[in-house]
């Protein structure tokens, strides 16, 4: 009798505890305790989440165990919560896990630590001519001494793409790029690999929403912890480096700009901070970028003709004896158009980053109080089929308009929208089109005999394609 007192005890609480208020947006049933955990099938996540929309409208909720989130679907709801009611979506619930400091922050902290990372990196040349050479260069050490080495076989190319772009990171933070086969640059790339992944394990999720607990419970989360300590001794150690040769008159990276901001601005300028936001702009910047260029050779494979008239393009604007330049976008509008459809196709970011009202908020007639989390849901924008013409075909056509002029349409969102918009958006819009043309410029990629391309994802941190080979055959001696 006593046991079932509990147990009617337990449930009539949580009921009363975590039942939908009037006016909340409404949602599947959430059972006692662990709520809609298991109404989502979390190999694909995000296509349960917008198959959901079709039940219970643009607008719905979920129990997430004893969390109340908030789903929303489609260019408009999402555009009206980020964009219109920005000021009331902006914050970011912080997982207890990473404990972060840096750039996934709230109030003052992350305005000031945003608006430095901005104006720092646009400094550098962030979606500025400057970084052009320096991506071009990058190339051509990919070029060198990695894929003219792979040249006619088939080969994996998650390494060599994420080699290339974690360099242009390391580069605008410590001032330096690393030579693909030192060994203090294989360990960082192992770190960050280790880390992301154990980031979004089931262990690290428990720890997010049962902290006293796991704090003492062996598991993943507790080697996440250690990976994240090695990867701040990294910086650390570089931190010192440029601490012994600072010279306020010639500052040349992330590092040094900050370490003078923390000299001259006593507010949330500090070296912990610095640790986390370079963490940060790694974690954010670096996965991203690669997993877009994977997807894209991937669909060229998959559509040979269409990266033959990219290759065409290139060929009559640019030719074979000069890089690229950014100054060439304009003129090469299929090849803008096939990456925007790449970007829209690929969606690495299906659910955008989690976000959490600041206060009480009224969205499309219902009310959602202060703290609740906020999923914008990026798929359900990305192949809104009241946007797109071929929502879930690879369609270069989406970005061209009847003379064949690049568009972009609104519902095109990435990178999100509103005030947490990704700060990378230009780097990575810069990097996605130096590194893609002067692929295309001197490759040719097609899968290994025999092999069939497979357009399959894996639903992690990002939502990037399953393992693949293929083979980069030059285009010119
Ligand atoms: C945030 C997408 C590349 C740094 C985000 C968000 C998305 C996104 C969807 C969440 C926005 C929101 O919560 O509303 C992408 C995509 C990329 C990319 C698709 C590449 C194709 C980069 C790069 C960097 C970067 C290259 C930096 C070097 C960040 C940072 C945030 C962020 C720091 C957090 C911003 C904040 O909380 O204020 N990104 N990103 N991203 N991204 Fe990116």
């Amino acid at each position: 009798a006593l046991l079932l007192f509990i147990v009617v005890f337990i449930l009539t609480a949580d009921y009363i505890k975590n039942r939908r208020l009037t006016g909340f947006p409404p949602g599947p049933t959430a059972l006692p305790i662990v709520g809609n955990i298991f109404t989502l099938d979390h190999k694909r996540t995000h296509e349960s989440m917008t198959e959901l929309a079709g039940t219970y409208g643009d607008v719905y909720s979920l129990r997430m165990g004893q969390r109340w989130v908030v789903v929303l679907n489609g260019f408009e709801a999402v555009t009206q919560a980020l964009v219109t009611q920005g000021d009331s979506f902006s914050d970011r619930p912080i997982p207890l896990i990473t404990n972060t400091y840096g750039l996934i922050n709230n109030g003052n902290t992350w305005k000031q630590q945003r608006r430095f990372a901005l104006s720092t990196l646009k400094y550098f040349g962030f979606g500025k001519k400057s970084l052009e050479p320096v991506i071009l260069e990058e190339f051509t050490y990919t070029f060198s001494s990695s894929l003219s080495q792979c040249a006619g076989k088939p080969f994996n190319p998650h390494l060599i793409v994420n080699n290339t772009v974690a360099n242009i990171i390391c580069l605008l933070v410590f001032g330096h790029r690393f030579e693909y086969s030192d060994e203090q640059f294989k360990k960082l790339m192992k770190l960050f690999e280790q880390g992301t992944q154990l980031e979004v394990s089931v262990s690290a999720q428990l720890y997010n929403a049962f902290p006293q607990l796991m704090r003492r419970l062996p598991g993943p989360h507790q080697k996440f912890k250690r990976v994240i300590e090695e990867l701040k001794d990294f910086i650390r150690t570089e931190v010192k480096d440029h601490k012994q040769k600072w010279d306020p008159s010639d500052l040349r990276d992330y590092i040094d700009y900050y370490l003078n901001e923390i000299q001259t601005d006593d507010s949330t300028f500090d070296e912990e901070c610095l640790f986390m936001s370079v963490l940060d702009l790694f974690g954010a910047g670096s996965e991203t970028t690669s997993t877009t260029l994977r997807w894209a050779f991937l669909y060229m494979v998959k559509y040979p003709e269409i990266q033959e008239r990219v290759q065409a393009e290139i060929d009559s604007v640019i030719g074979q004896s000069r890089p690229p330049s950014v100054d060439d976008r304009a003129d090469l509008p299929y090849t803008d158009a096939v990456i925007h459809e790449v970007q829209r196709m690929g969606n690495i970011v299906p659910l955008s980053l989690p976000h959490v009202t600041n206060r009480d908020v009224h969205l499309r007639g219902y009310t959602i109080p202060k703290g609740v989390t906020i999923i914008p849901n990026l798929t359900s924008v990305l192949f809104d089929k009241r946007e797109w013409k071929t929502p879930f075909t690879f369609n270069p056509g989406h970005f061209l308009n009847e003379e064949g002029k690049f568009v972009k349409p609104a519902a095109f969102i990435p990178f999100s929208a509103g005030k947490r918009l990704c700060l990378g958006e230009n780097l990575a819009r810069m990097e996605l089109f130096l590194f893609f043309t002067s692929f295309m410029q001197r490759f040719t990629f097609s899968m290994p005999p025999g092999v069939k391309p497979v357009l399959d994802y894996r639903f992690g941190v990002t939502l990037s394609p399953v393992h693949y080979e293929i083979c980069a055959k030059p285009r010119h001696e």
